[in-house]
């Protein structure tokens, strides 16, 4: 095994909660083991336009000091097209060469995988992945860096929505990241007592008139039954035209007044909760060990609160799915609510 001297880092895609974490976590390992890490920044741009964007830049300990706490990626994050075209992709190998690096840790989503299995045609160093979106859609780990957050400051702002709600005893829709996956939509409804889940796993557009009108009817008799507010939680990209579309066809359909509400981009943002802040931390020691172990084309994952790895074609190949546990508990709250025995 040849010794490692240089490792490489850069954060891709939606930024995530405990990316800084896991930036300082690799930054600590790697001095522990006298290696170097070179930041590159703007995702894949960093590699790509190394000569006018920023030059790659040496990390201290200083650089990582005070930001396990901090949100956002300290190195900047980027999607990046050009990752998928040849001339991107040897651009971003000659770069990693000419800096002499052996291996290339990249935190991100399954886009970001990709780019570096990509890669993988074009240079010959060590490719480690680390998992880190808010979307927890990553097959092989039981959790991503970021979700814990993002489902936690989504709880708190549909508490918040809850207390003016049911002052006003409103119906609100409420819109939840997840892109085409409902880890986040079925955590946070289920955790902030909705009345109802809308998600991929639960519904298909093709059956969109068939749930309106049962939308409908389960809010007319949850009002005439009790009042109070009504709180629906939707994941995005799901309902054509989103929360606000559904609002707007409700109106029309039942002559009920909803409140539609997108929380978007504040899910990514906040500081990493504990959770987060552990899970990058031990994924980014994790990838700096599996570097010296000689690991390679691997995404640091976790499975039953024990640090392993998987291929990074595993972990693109399919999205992983909601638990069924958790789809058929908010099933048969539900059930209940329809029969208004709750
Ligand atoms: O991948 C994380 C994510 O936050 C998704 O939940 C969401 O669909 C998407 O990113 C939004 O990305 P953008 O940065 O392009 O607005």
């Amino acid at each position: 095994m040849t010794a490692i001297k240089r490792i490489a880092i850069l954060t891709s895609g939606g930024d995530a909660p405990g990316m800084n974490a896991a930036i300082r976590s690799v930054v600590l390992a790697a001095h522990h083991f006298h290696i170097d890490v070179v930041s590159f920044y703007h995702g894949y741009n960093g590699l790509i336009h190394a000569d006018n964007i920023n030059h790659a830049k040496l990390l201290t300990l200083n650089d990582v000091n005070n930001i396990i706490h901090r949100g956002g990626t300290i190195l900047k994050s980027a999607r990046c097209p050009e990752m998928l075209t040849e001339n991107g992709l040897k651009q971003a190998a000659k770069t990693l060469t000419l800096e002499n690096i052996d291996a290339l840790i990249v935190i991100g989503g399954d886009g970001s995988f990709n780019g570096l299995l990509a890669l993988k045609e074009h240079w010959h160093g060590q490719l480690i992945g680390v998992p880190g979106t808010i979307d927890n859609d990553l097959d092989g780990t039981d959790f991503t860096i970021g979700f814990a957050t993002a489902v936690n400051t989504a709880i708190e702002a549909i508490d918040k929505i809850r207390d003016t709600a049911d002052a006003f005893e409103r119906i609100f829709i409420v819109e939840l990241m997840g892109r085409h996956s409902g880890h986040i939509t079925f955590n946070v409804g289920i955790a902030c007592g909705a009345e109802q889940v809308l998600s991929f796993e639960n519904f298909s557009v093709d059956d969109k008139q068939v749930k309106l009108k049962q939308l409908a009817d389960e809010i007319k008799s949850a009002q005439e039954n009790r009042h109070g507010s009504y709180i629906i939680v939707i994941a995005e990209n799901l309902w054509p035209g989103g929360a606000i579309e559904l609002a707007k066809e409700l109106k029309v359909a039942a002559s009920m007044d909803c409140t539609a509400c997108v929380l978007g981009h504040i899910q990514r943002g906040g500081s990493p909760v504990p959770k987060d802040r552990l899970l990058a931390t031990k994924m980014g020691v994790a990838a700096v060990q599996a570097i010296i172990e000689g690991k390679n084309n691997i995404m640091i994952a976790e499975q039953n609160s024990a640090i392993c790895h998987i291929t990074l074609e595993q972990a693109v190949e399919h999205h992983k799915v909601v638990s069924q546990q958790l789809v058929d508990a908010q099933e048969n709250i539900l059930a209940l609510t329809a029969q208004n025995q709750y």
